[in-house]
């Protein structure tokens, strides 16, 4: 009854969903659609074959009815806070699942696949779904929206959802510091030069097919991934240093070009959004944010295990909501909903 009241109240001002207000009140968002990793797949992986996967428990084990989905997380990931938070829709649908439902395919769907990255040797490596095949997914669900609603509405839900976007973790991790190839071409500046020129031109894609708001993630703090604490940071498991400075050259280039390419793209709104710094602050405050753990996973030992070695055999951790990761790569629910709680005022600000 508060929030009732609550939202009655500030409903003179803004929309109000669920007690979270976000969203200025002239302006609502039809769809969200979300490209990219494992941070934005809710379940696209569970229809490919590939090792990378997470649709068995304890993944899931959060989530309505306790089932694993596809989401690599305990429940919910950044693409359903994000949904929400924008008054979109409770849970993104993956593209992938025959049996979504016409009305969420309106409202949004998620062509992510973990494991991916702009480079396309990143995504053969694990067997997943590169950028470039998303893009075609995205050009068929055009394609499917318009025998349903028209090709006039159509345009007008493009033009006006919200774009995720989230790589490079995997290009850096998975990719180039993990097999030679990438590493005999080029040196981190030149890769990151690489990576950059991809993101740019997959947004500039994006962009033809009527994509205006859109959002990119920036590369998390690379070093302090619990996996990688466990295989390079030492005995102390310290964060990575020459992997932050990756992430931090990285990052320092993809803001740069965001920025000329929203100039140079009519109507766009491009928001870069930083997923270094808030992280960087709660693996050294973790307190602050409510947690108690944010160099390990809550899976297993929650240094190594994640995909397929996070099964049913792991133990995990008493409680959940008190660790950042939820297995050695990924957030748990509560970490998706914080992160989602620290970036969104700022998104709201570039985006609209
Ligand atoms: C919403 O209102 C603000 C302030 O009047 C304006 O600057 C902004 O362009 C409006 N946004 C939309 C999408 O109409
Ligand atoms: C599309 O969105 C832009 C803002 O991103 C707005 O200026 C424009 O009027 C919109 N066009 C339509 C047809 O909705
Ligand atoms: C789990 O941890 C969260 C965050 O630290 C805390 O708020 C909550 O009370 C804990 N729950 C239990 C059952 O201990």
């Amino acid at each position: 009854m508060k929030l009732i009241i609550f939202c009655l109240y500030v409903f003179l001002y803004f929309n109000c969903i669920g007690g979270t207000i976000y969203l200025p009140k002239n302006v609502s968002v039809p769809a969200i659609i979300a490209f990219g990793d494992s941070l934005l797949d809710v379940g696209n992986n569970n229809y490919i074959t590939t090792m990378t996967k997470s649709n068995f428990l304890p993944y899931g084990k959060d989530f309505v009815g306790g089932k694993p989905t596809g989401r690599f997380s305990n429940g919910k990931t950044l693409a359903d806070f994000f949904a929400k938070a924008l008054g979109v829709k409770e849970y993104v649908p993956a593209y992938l699942n025959p049996f979504i439902k016409e009305k969420d395919l309106l409202t949004g769907v998620s062509f992510a696949s973990g494991g991916t990255g702009y480079d396309p040797l990143t995504a053969t490596l694990s067997s997943v779904i590169p950028v470039s095949i998303q893009l075609d997914m995205f050009k068929q669900y055009i394609w499917r929206l318009k025998s349903m609603v028209g090709e006039e509405n159509v345009k007008n839900i493009i033009n006006n959802s919200v774009f995720f976007v989230s790589s490079s973790s995997n290009d850096f991790l998975v990719n180039y510091y993990s097999v030679p190839m990438r590493r005999l071409q080029y040196d981190v500046p030149a890769y990151s030069n690489l990576l950059v020129k991809l993101a740019v031109s997959f947004i500039q894609d994006l962009h033809k097919l009527g994509a205006r708001r859109i959002v990119v993630f920036s590369a998390p703090p690379l070093g302090c991934i619990p996996i990688e604490r466990t295989l390079a940071g030492g005995s102390e498991r310290k964060c990575v240093d020459k992997y932050n400075k990756a992430a931090i050259l990285f990052n320092r280039k993809l803001k740069e070009h965001l920025h000329s390419l929203e100039k140079s793209l009519p109507q766009s709104r491009i928001a870069f959004s930083d997923f270094y710094n808030p992280l960087i602050s709660i693996i050294e405050n973790p307190h602050k944010y409510g947690f108690e753990v944010a160099d390990q996973g809550c899976c297993g030992t929650g240094k190594l295990e994640m995909s397929y070695l996070c099964n049913e055999l792991s133990a995990t951790c008493q409680n959940d909501s008190s660790f950042f990761f939820w297995d050695s790569l990924h957030p748990t629910e509560k970490g998706c909903d914080i992160f989602t709680k620290i970036v969104l005022p700022d998104l709201v600000k570039s985006l609209f």
